[in-house]
């Protein structure tokens, strides 16, 4: 088996200064998001939700962004899941987009 610390890459394309990026997130959003679409990302729209219950504990799992409105991120659940009864004890979230680029390999 591999050395799991082995496995690493050197990510060189960008840089990431806080000075370049829109002040409204959700537009910062929208650029990343267009640019992940054109970059051909598999399942650009698939993100790590991250939840807590009401005593801190996390819980993650993946599901499937929807869209952008009413100020908000939107996604589809069921009411009875797991994470839709943390999320009514605890609405703080964090939301994790993995976009790997395949083709600057
Ligand atoms: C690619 C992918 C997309 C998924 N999209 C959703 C989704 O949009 N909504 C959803 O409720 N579950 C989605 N799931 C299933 C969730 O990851 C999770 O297993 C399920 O919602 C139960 O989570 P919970 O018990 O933490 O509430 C997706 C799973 C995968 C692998």
């Amino acid at each position: 088996m591999n050395k799991i610390a082995d496995l690493r890459k050197e990510y060189m394309l960008h840089t990431l200064d806080e000075k370049d990026v829109h002040k409204d997130p959700f537009d910062q959003f929208r650029l990343w998001f267009d640019e992940a679409v054109r970059a051909d990302v598999p399942e650009p729209n698939a993100f790590t939700l991250s939840t807590a219950d009401s005593r801190g504990i996390p819980s993650a799992r993946v599901v499937l962004l929807k869209g952008i409105e009413q100020g908000g991120f939107s996604f589809y659940t069921n009411y009875d899941s797991a994470k839709a009864g943390e999320l009514a004890t605890n609405p703080y979230v964090s939301m994790t987009f993995l976009w790997l680029n395949w083709n600057a390999r």
